[in-house]
């Protein structure tokens, strides 16, 4: 499992099946920031992990973390797919993370597992926290881009981001269309 970032490898911990995300080096980036940013990354990935908890949302639970490696207790799931019970769920997951201020920062469905009946949120590698409505709505944006260009499938989506965020949700909304507008023009 080898995305941009990190290499995520199956492993064992005290008799229970782990993941371990291992930040890579980026032989192109001098070598003290690169490591500084694989710090930093690695540290707040953790933090976020364990915030989100708080928040009944399912992800990993870390376990270990050491410089550049965070090793958490595997999810032996799938990509979900892009169906409607799902994408509602999509929303509820997001809104539950908002509601403290845990900004995703890559939220689509490449960093979601499905196991059986429940969803799990991974990668928190871009996360931050902030309250800002604009970095809510960039999160919004980013799930609404992946899901594509389908109203139903959309409005599930936001339906179910509605349904936590309740009258918070508006003006994110509201600011939503606002980015859409501003990465057209960019294009
Ligand atoms: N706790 C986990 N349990 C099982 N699989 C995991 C776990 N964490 C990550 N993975 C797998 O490893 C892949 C990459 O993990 P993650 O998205 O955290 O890293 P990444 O380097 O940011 O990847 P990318 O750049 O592709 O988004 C995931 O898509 C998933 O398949
Ligand atoms: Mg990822």
């Amino acid at each position: 499992m080898l995305g941009a970032e990190a290499i995520v490898s199956k492993g064992h911990l005290l008799g229970t099946v782990v993941a371990v995300k291992k930040r890579i080096e980026k032989k192109y980036r001098v070598k003290k920031l690169d490591d500084l940013l694989r710090r930093e990354r690695t540290k707040s990935e953790a933090r976020l992990l364990h915030r989100a908890k708080s928040t009944g949302v399912l992800c990993p639970v870390v376990l270990e973390v050491s410089e550049f490696e965070i090793v958490m207790s595997f999810v032996s799931g799938k990509r979900p797919k892009i169906i409607g019970k799902n994408v509602r769920d999509f929303g509820v997951l997001l809104a539950k993370l908002h509601s403290a201020d845990i900004i995703h920062g890559d939220y689509t469905p490449a960093n979601l597992l499905q196991s059986g009946s429940k969803l799990y949120v991974i990668d928190f590698g871009l996360g931050f926290v902030s309250q800002d409505v604009e970095d809510k709505a960039v999160d919004v944006f980013t799930m609404l881009r992946a899901i594509g260009n389908n109203e139903k499938m959309n409005n599930s989506f936001l339906d179910g981001y509605k349904s936590v965020a309740k009258d918070k949700a508006e003006k994110i909304f509201g600011r939503v269309k606002q980015v859409e507008k501003r990465v057209r023009y960019a294009n």
